[in-house]
């Protein structure tokens, strides 16, 4: 079940207690659920991906930014019916204000970019790896925290903005091995339903809670859909029309449907275009029904799928260029995606395309009796003062351990600290994989 959670209520005072109260109470050694502990080889894998992001976003000139995990509710409350508002982490501080975890980075993003104000050089081109948390059902690629890539550009009303942040996540595909006949992109613009709305007068302002009912679509009954469109002032025969537009999957035809020319088609057009420029027309596709479940997008909207249907969305993004004004600033043009970091393990995985990463250091120091542990300590210090990763293994153990240790961490060579090699001033280095052993002269060590 669903639900508000995370009331923070200040712990009931100890009992007052004569006896002893120090009773041990064992815990669950699991992490809350929907959580995750990340033991060495996750960390690896998640400090893989990461590398990739940053290195990716580096790549297109994008500088990194982060924002507090807690955040104001305020932030965070729209009311548009959006799933994620059901989902948030919510409480009163200790000094009774309404806080939340961030379920995702862009209302923190439009925080900042409002306090700097006119301080900033446009356009932005920002990116942040960070931790959201929403109470959501458990599903494969979907948990209750989860860490969300996002680049975001503030200050580009062009379409050629969001077809740079296409380009940005292809790139990012394309290292980890991903093709594009494993994944592509869905593409439409919020400006389709914008037109339509506009020719039956549905006010502007349901505009945001139509999106997000359509949104919905495969995820709850056609008559539910249409009841919940009907109540935000839609008439039957415009849910009617709107259902049949959502089903068109080429552009082409929705020009036809949509007759001349407006801003949805002349934007689409554009932007494959651009992607054809960009070298990546095989990844992207129109689909009219893709809307976006949040309720600021204003555009182009595009979510990243895997072609088997297998799995959620990998990624979302499109232009939100009225978001700013909400929170009392000044709008700008503006578009990003974010991009979670667990549908991508699990394609991974299914590609067989996770690598293989491995604990590594270059050398294990070791002394061969407890006298010589300062020396081996000094060795040590010499080699990582050169940037070398070492391992000093601290205590005497015997070699055989010594030897096992090394190979489960991939030393590349031991050095031995012994007392007749340290009196003439050298250690024995054995390289561990060609297995030759030879003396070294300390201040040849490197
Ligand atoms: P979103 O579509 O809600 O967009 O989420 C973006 C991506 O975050 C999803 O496609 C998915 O990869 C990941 N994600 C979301 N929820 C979960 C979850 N519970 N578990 C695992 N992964 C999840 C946004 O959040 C927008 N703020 C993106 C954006 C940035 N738009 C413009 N700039």
């Amino acid at each position: 079940g669903g639900g508000r959670t995370g009331a923070l209520t200040p712990p009931p005072p100890p009992p007052p207690s004569s006896s002893s109260s120090d009773e041990v109470q064992k815990i669950d050694v699991n992490p809350p659920k929907g959580t995750r502990d990340f033991p060495p080889e996750d960390m690896r894998l998640r400090n893989w991906l990461f590398g990739h992001f940053r290195d990716v976003s580096r790549t297109f000139g994008f500088e990194e930014v982060d924002f507090p995990v807690l955040e104001s509710e305020a932030l965070f409350i729209r009311k548009a019916g959006e799933e994620i508002r059901d989902q948030l982490y919510c409480f009163e501080d200790r000094g009774n204000r309404r806080v939340a975890l961030r379920p995702e980075l862009t209302p923190s993003l439009a925080r900042l970019v409002i306090q700097k104000g006119k301080s900033v050089s446009l356009p932005l081109k920002w990116f942040a790896v960070g931790q959201c948390w929403r109470y959501e059902r458990m599903t494969r690629g979907r948990r209750r925290e989860h860490y969300q890539w996002n680049m975001d550009i503030i200050g580009v009303p062009g379409v050629v903005a969001e077809a740079e942040l296409i380009s940005s996540i292809v790139t990012f595909f394309k290292k980890v091995g991903i093709t594009s006949s494993d994944v592509g992109f869905k593409v439409s613009s919020r400006k389709v339903l914008q037109e339509l709305l506009r020719s039956y007068s549905v006010p502007e302002n349901s505009f945001g809670r139509v999106c997000v009912i359509i949104d919905k679509i495969e995820k709850i009954p056609v008559d539910v859909i249409k009841k919940d469109l009907m109540t935000a002032g839609m008439s039957d025969l415009a849910v009617e029309e709107l259902l049949q537009v959502l089903a068109i999957k080429s552009l082409d035809k929705l020009e036809e449907v949509l007759g001349g020319k407006g801003d949805a088609i002349t934007d689409l057009k554009q932007l494959f275009f651009l992607a054809e420029k960009f070298g990546y027309s095989d990844w992207i596709e129109f689909d009219a029904s893709i809307v976006r479940g949040l309720a600021y997008y204003t555009g182009i909207v595009f979510e990243g799928f895997d072609r088997e249907g297998k799995l959620r969305a990998i990624c979302g993004g499109g232009r939100y260029d009225k978001l700013l004004s909400t929170f009392g600033g000044e709008d700008l043009p503006a578009c990003g995606f974010g991009f979670g970091d667990a549908v991508i393990v699990e394609l991974l995985k299914e590609k067989g395309r996770l690598p293989e990463l491995n604990h590594q250091v270059v050398s294990m120091v070791c002394a061969l009796d407890s006298d010589l542990q300062g020396a081996a300590a000094a060795v040590a210090t010499k080699l990582r003062e050169k940037g070398e990763s070492v391992e000093l293994i601290l205590g005497v153990k015997p070699l055989k351990w010594v030897f096992k240790r090394a190979a489960r961490i991939n030393a590349e060579r031991l050095i031995l600290v012994g007392p007749d090699e340290w009196q003439k001033g050298t250690v024995s280095v054995k390289n561990l994989s060609s297995e030759e052993q030879y003396e070294v002269k300390l201040e040849e060590l490197e």
